[in-house]
């Protein structure tokens, strides 16, 4: 690939080359509906769907595949959990350090659905503490929702204490795995979690419009979208089975291809391996950018998050940094405010936002070597190697 591209949390690039080949054979040889004709192209469709929602469980360590509902991507299985799950009076706990996916449709049902809503505060690495957000629960308390790993600093967070705290007082838990899965290892049912949220086209490998949410035993969701798909077609009411009472529509099978084989990539890589390569990934290039002038590094270790590094330059605009970047070395990172802008106002990048690095699986070295001499060569030019 020409450049070296940094811009992994936003979406993965490039794909295995086998997730262009599943799609090109798609489109190209098979092109069927799938539950939708005996046709064998059809029946082949269909076993893609049913391969998929078995390997992505056995991947984020779910028992029962029918608990997997596929969705267009977080925001979409987002808006299904919110919009479906919670009721007028319920009261929603959630942390500084959500995407808007998450933010938005509850900003809205405050006025809408009368949701009550309480932000809690993370530390100056965006770490959120158990205990602070146990302090605001309420009678009225249904969900604490939670990121896995923040889109703008990485950082992890202490899912499987919160879940635990979750589970004993009775109150269901949401977690967005948008940034951790297929990038570090999850176990959605040892970890007691009542809401999966993941896309797809992150570090599934995968292509855009797809993800999905998976949904405990017993969870009941309203669902705000019926029609076909193919099951029980003599009957006006929608199937009540799952997941056909939450997938309606012609599914993006050509997305399903190329996710499938996105998942198989990385069942051969092994999820440990995947994250240890990322995490020295992530290792060289915070060391690189240690003690370069007028550059400062937000959030924690690199053992403390996934492979993002976000960063900012003193008396230099993000967004001009992340052109130079572009322009003169070729290398493609986000700049700005990366759509969470609750943790943004906590680090104190609300003007500016960050420049963020994000590797991917098929970064190298080398390729971070090359990021440090850039940063310090900017650097440099800018501030002339003086010191302030
Ligand atoms: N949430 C994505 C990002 O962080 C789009 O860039």
């Amino acid at each position: 690939m020409s450049g070296i591209y940094l811009d992994n949390a936003a979406t993965s690039f490039p794909k295995p080359e086998y997730v262009y080949k599943a799609m090109d054979y798609f489109m190209r040889e098979l092109g069927g509906s799938p539950a939708r004709g005996s046709y064998s192209k059809a029946q082949e469709s269909e076993r893609i769907v049913i391969k998929l929602r078995s390997k992505l469980c056995q991947l984020l360590g779910v028992s029962d595949p029918t608990r997997l509902l596929f969705t267009f991507n977080s925001t979409d299985a987002l808006n299904l959990v919110l919009k479906g799950f919670l009721k007028p009076g319920d009261h929603v706990i959630v942390t500084d350090v959500e995407h808007n996916a998450l933010l938005r449709p509850l900003w809205k049902m405050r006025q809408t659905h009368n949701i009550a809503v309480t932000i809690v505060k993370s530390n100056e690495h965006g770490q959120v503490s158990p205990e602070d957000i146990f302090k605001e629960v309420t009678p009225q308390t249904k969900l604490i929702a939670c990121v896995h790993a923040s889109n703008v600093l990485g950082t992890l967070q202490p899912i499987q204490e919160i879940g635990a705290g979750c589970k004993k007082r009775g109150i269901a838990f949401l977690v967005d795995g948008s940034q951790t899965a297929g990038a570090y290892p999850v176990d959605v049912d040892a970890l007691g979690i009542d809401f999966f949220v993941f896309t797809g086209h992150k570090s599934l490998l995968g292509p855009g419009g797809t993800g999905g949410v998976i949904i405990q035993h017993g969870l009941e969701l309203d669902s705000y979208r019926e029609g076909g798909n193919g099951a029980h077609s003599d009957h006006l009411e929608q199937p009540t089975g799952l997941p056909e009472r939450y997938e309606s529509g012609t599914p993006n099978m050509l997305g399903y291809a190329g996710l499938l084989a996105g998942v198989e990539f990385i069942q051969e890589q092994g999820v440990h391996n995947i994250r240890a390569h990322e995490l020295a990934l992530n290792k060289a290039l915070m060391e690189e950018l240690q003690g370069i002038d007028q550059v400062k590094i937000y959030g924690p270790s690199a053992e403390e998050k996934v492979a993002i590094t976000s960063i900012g330059f003193k008396m230099l605009d993000t967004s001009e940094v992340g052109q130079i970047l572009g322009k003169k070395f070729n290398i493609m990172v986000r700049t700005g405010i990366h759509c969470s802008p609750l943790i943004h106002q906590n680090i104190g990048t609300k003007a500016q936002g960050t420049v963020r690095f994000s590797m991917g699986w098929f970064n190298t070295l080398e390729e971070i070597k090359k990021v440090g001499d850039a940063v310090r060569e900017i650097s440099h030019a800018v501030y002339g190697g003086n010191r302030s």
